[in-house]
């Protein structure tokens, strides 16, 4: 094979022909390095086009329907959900996380779900006996996988060739090397080249592949970040603050939605589904009222999740108050104080403000403004809301209290978990009467701020 160099940069992953310095592309110093590129590789790659297509291969839409995507559910509903059902043939995923975070485990403990699939699981980190030994404690004992401790790509293209698996785990793909390429295992040259590899045998055998990465905080190591437009499917694997939550999120996905979260809880046996998020979350929540406590439904993807806002407001010892949140955009905080302040006539600015989602949560929905609000104003006044009671809606910068997506299907989950009454926006609720939704929750509706605080707090005798 003739053989042809050029240097990468570990950083971005330009390519430079000559050595440099600096890279001229992010212009991070000493990043570039020597890669080996096989020259003429490119004759010997599969040709993917489709045989009755013209010459030119290019063909009518009509023409180039696929058959519908085939989808084989994993077996782990939470893992499901995020990927539109199942995982599609030839569909090539990147499972990312920092190290520790269960990676390997949930991967083990989908290919035990889906081992009448035929699984390979190619370890390059962990010995033969110590995968067996984490099957055997997540109670995978005698399924039927097929294993291999291996890191050198032709060793593993070879272990597929003999298996013929439907499905390949490889964790990870830093560990993976080609010994023709001169940067060592994880460099930019390396994880892509042997990831670019793969997926066209996968995709060519139509197995599907998980990519295991790692990344850390800084996201210095070479790996995942260069594989995102590779792949079909990245998914993020993420601990919220609450130490044993692991979140599971798709940030990319050829073959289903990206709004969808998926919960695990690291347990003694592996990773245990939460099944109940919203009773996970409200845990902590006593019936007893406490001031700066606020309930609210958020939407994560298609699934209503109920969780505590909790808020504190102190005087402030410093020039500049404070505004912090956990769980929550501090921007968003800002703009929340500064509606409150102009609606309410409060004044803040010689107090600190806290927001924190209970359970570690972090929550985008907009429709949680309202118990931010809410929450703000019981810790400020030093008066707890009554209990029993949700607030669901978005908080407009002219204190008027919007609408929420799938307002029926929120107040069902409150419903569920006991609720008996939510404040909602005024539209929403003549939106909600109209559409004919039925719910044995009492509604409140509020058309701003200061209704909404009047409703919140208001005797209603129940
Ligand atoms: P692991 O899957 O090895 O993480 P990653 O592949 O992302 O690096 O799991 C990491 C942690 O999970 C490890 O510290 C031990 C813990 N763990 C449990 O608590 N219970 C279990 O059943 C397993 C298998 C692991
Ligand atoms: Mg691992």
């Amino acid at each position: 094979m003739k053989l042809k160099s050029l240097y990468r940069c570990q950083q971005c992953g330009f390519q430079a022909p000559k050595w440099a310095g600096q890279c001229p592309d992010c212009e991070a110093w000493n990043t570039l390095v020597e890669e080996v590129v096989s020259v003429g590789k490119e004759k010997s790659r599969p040709c993917a086009r489709p045989r009755a297509a013209a010459s030119s291969g290019v063909v009518r839409l009509s023409q180039a329907r696929g058959k519908a995507l085939e989808r084989v559910p994993t077996g782990i509903g939470e893992l499901d959900r995020i990927l539109g059902g199942g995982v599609v043939c030839g569909q090539v995923l990147l499972l990312a996380g920092p190290p520790g975070i269960g990676k390997s485990t949930l991967m083990l403990q989908a290919a035990g779900r889906l081992a009448a699939r035929k699984v390979l699981y190619v370890s390059g980190e962990e010995s033969l006996s110590q995968v067996a030994d984490r099957a055997r404690r997540i109670g995978l004992g005698d399924c039927d996988l097929a294993l291999a401790s291996e890191t050198e790509l032709g060793r593993i293209l070879e272990a597929v060739a003999e298996v013929k698996p439907g499905v390949i785990v490889l964790d990870s793909i830093q560990t993976v090397f080609r010994p023709e390429l001169s940067g060592g295992p994880g460099t930019v040259g390396q994880v892509r080249d042997c990831a670019a590899e793969l997926l066209r045998e996968a995709k060519a055998s139509g197995a599907a592949l998980f990519l295991l990465g790692h990344v850390t905080k800084e996201g210095a190591v070479a790996g995942p970040k260069v594989l995102e437009h590779i792949v079909d499917t990245v998914l993020q694997f993420a601990a919220e603050e609450r130490q044993q939550l692991r979140v599971l999120r798709a940030e990319k996905n050829r073959f289903g939605p990206t709004s969808e979260i998926g919960l695990f809880e690291m347990t003694e046996g592996g990773l245990r589904e939460v099944l109940d998020p919203s009773a996970l979350f409200l845990e902590e929540h006593s019936s007893r009222p406490a001031a700066g406590r606020a309930v609210s439904v958020t939407l994560e993807g298609s699934r209503p999740i109920l969780v505590e806002v909790q808020a504190l407001v102190t005087p402030t010892h410093t020039p500049l108050p404070r505004r912090m949140a956990t769980g929550l955009d501090v921007n968003r905080l800002f703009v929340l104080v500064a509606s409150l302040e102009k609606h309410l006539k409060l004044r803040f600015d010689a107090y600190d403000v806290y927001i924190n989602i209970a359970g570690g949560l972090r929550v985008k929905d907009p429709a949680l403004d309202l118990a931010v609000c809410l929450a703000v104003v019981s810790s400020a006044r030093d008066t707890p809301l009554p209990a029993g009671r949700v607030f669901i809606g978005e908080v407009g910068l002219l204190g008027e209290i919007g609408r929420a997506g799938r307002l029926a299907q929120r107040l069902r989950e409150a419903e569920r978990l006991g609720f008996k009454r939510a404040v909602i926006g005024a539209r929403a609720g003549a939106e909600l009467a109209k559409s004919g939704a039925v719910t044995a929750l009492k509604l409140s509706r509020a058309a701003d701020i200061p209704g909404a605080v009047e409703a919140a707090l208001r005797d209603f005798g129940e």
